[in-house]
């Protein structure tokens, strides 16, 4: 637990420059653990700290884990070009604070996204040699054949790829409906799998990180909510 001024606290949480931070504090909109503080020079410890800026509670996060459920026609990049970043699904202070998506749905793919400020954390999830299984659901626009399931479970190989990628596991779900489960993450992974195998990719959902499902966070589309450590706990793989 540290002890920091009030302006610091505010700027690390992601609620602006410094200079915006303390006029925040002196026009009485900040509270402390739901009592107001005008003085930025106060300092607390941001152990089980809650502040309240324009009344809306925000606990002390040194980082943030996020979870996002992502509509089609938003960008993961940093720098969107044809449609709006999934940045702009959440509240501003995330953005000062550099969160970041960890690693990308293509513009069209709904679903589980993670996001996060925590640098190591986005690079360890990202990492090849972590082999979290993601769970897609992916619409086709040939029907399914089980020719197509056992090829994609045999492996198919890609073009820049130096050996065929499998499928973790791969279950028909409907005549034009696939449950795919990866364990990399490679570029346009299920579309470029799919076209391999003779078929297309006509819509994908992404379910489920590791053991963390969609589901089990209750969101609707474009909603995010924090991750705590017990859900962080389920992507280890
Ligand atoms: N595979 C894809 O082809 N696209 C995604 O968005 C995710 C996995």
């Amino acid at each position: 637990m540290s002890k920091l001024s009030l302006d610091r606290i505010l700027q690390s949480q992601g609620f602006g420059t410094r200079k915006y931070c303390r006029a925040l504090i002196e026009d009485g909109d900040v509270a402390v653990n739901g009592a107001v503080v005008d003085n930025y020079k106060a300092t607390f410890d941001t152990g089980n700290l809650v502040l309240t800026v324009f009344d809306e509670d925000w606990r002390y996060r040194e980082h943030v884990y996020l979870a996002l459920y992502k509509p089609a026609d938003y960008e993961c990049s940093r720098k969107p070009s044809h449609h709006p970043g999934v940045l702009t699904l959440l509240p501003e202070q995330f953005e000062w604070r550099d969160v970041q998506p960890v690693g990308r749905l293509d513009h069209d793919t709904t679903g589980l996204l993670l996001m996060s400020d925590d640098g190591p954390f986005i690079h360890a999830q990202s990492s090849p040699k972590r082999h979290v299984p993601k769970v897609y659901q992916a619409t086709t626009a040939e029907p399914v054949t089980q020719a197509l399931v056992d090829e994609l479970l045999a492996g198919v190989q890609l073009h820049d790829e130096p050996a065929p990628l499998k499928a973790l596991s791969c279950v028909q779900r409907g005549e034009h409906q696939l449950e795919i489960v990866l364990e990399q993450g490679k570029y346009h992974q299920v579309k470029r799998m799919l076209a391999a195998a003779g078929n297309h990719c006509s819509a994908l959902h992404r379910s489920q990180i590791g053991g963390l499902t969609l589901e089990s966070l209750g969101l609707e589309e474009g909603e995010w909510c924090f991750l705590e450590p017990e859900q962080l706990a389920l992507l280890v793989p």
